[in-house]
């Protein structure tokens, strides 16, 4: 059983964290810095992530259950603001605490939590929606059924999706070591057929997918999920 704190700041995962995660986790909280500096912005350059995330958005609203949704893997927060500029209400949970100490640190209007998709720290049927965008690309095979059970027991029936992943083989690839700070974890460029199976194995109809093909430095090209719980 995975443990987390609610503070975000140390965090004992008690001992049966696995190997993989630890190593994911930490690598993250490495990552952290170069996130919020590379990606703070970097919406603004991406009108298909716009358009997926404002589909979603209206989606979201048109469906009446209420503007909360989980932005799980929220990274440090750059999606915060865009969501509540389009009327809902998210809030955002990392497997990193320095993810979410720096997520609170440039969006303190917002709340956000230290915990893993796999074990969602939330209320069956409590949320109108979940983003998951680039966070269940690390995703063994073996947990994948896990996660996205987890996201369709927080999500209300009626409610959505959205998800944004690398595309490919689906073959383990180590990932990080573009950063160059010396971390490296496990990823996985995924394929957009098994992607949407596991969505529908849990209980999601697909509404729509989409991709587009890598621009400079991507490496793959991009893939989309929108998905509605059933
Ligand atoms: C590529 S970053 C994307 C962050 C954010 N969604 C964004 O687009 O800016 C992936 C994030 O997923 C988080 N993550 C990876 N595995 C996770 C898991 N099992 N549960 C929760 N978060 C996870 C990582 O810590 C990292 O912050």
């Amino acid at each position: 059983m995975l443990r987390f704190s609610r503070n975000g700041r140390r965090v004992n995962y008690g001992p049966s964290m696995d190997a993989k995660t630890e190593e994911l986790r930490a690598a993250h909280d490495v990552l952290a810095e170069f996130y919020a500096d590379r990606l703070a912005d970097a919406l603004d350059r991406m009108p298909v992530d716009r358009a997926v995330l404002d589909l979603f958005c209206d989606l979201v609203r048109a469906a009446d259950l209420g503007t909360g949704v989980g932005d799980i893997g929220c990274g440090t927060g750059r999606f915060e603001p865009y969501l509540a500029a389009r009327g809902l209400s998210p809030r955002g949970i990392d497997l990193s605490p320095e993810m979410i100490r720096l997520a609170r640190r440039d969006h303190p209007n917002f709340g956000f939590e230290v915990a893993d998709v796999r074990e969602l720290p939330l209320a069956d049927a409590s949320l109108a929606g979940v983003v998951c965008w680039y966070s269940l690309i690390y995703l063994a095979p073996s947990d994948r059924s896990t996660a996205f059970s987890e996201l369709a027991r927080v999500v209300k029936p009626g409610g959505y999706l959205v998800t944004a992943f690398k595309v490919g083989d689906g073959q383990v690839r180590r990932g990080g070591r573009g950063a160059n700070l010396g971390v490296e974890f496990d990823v996985y460029w995924l394929s957009p057929e098994e992607l949407e199976q596991c969505a529908v194995d849990a209980g999601f109809a697909t509404v729509f997918r989409g991709g587009r093909p890598a621009e400079d430095g991507e490496g793959s090209p991009q893939g989309y999920l929108l998905a509605r719980r059933s």
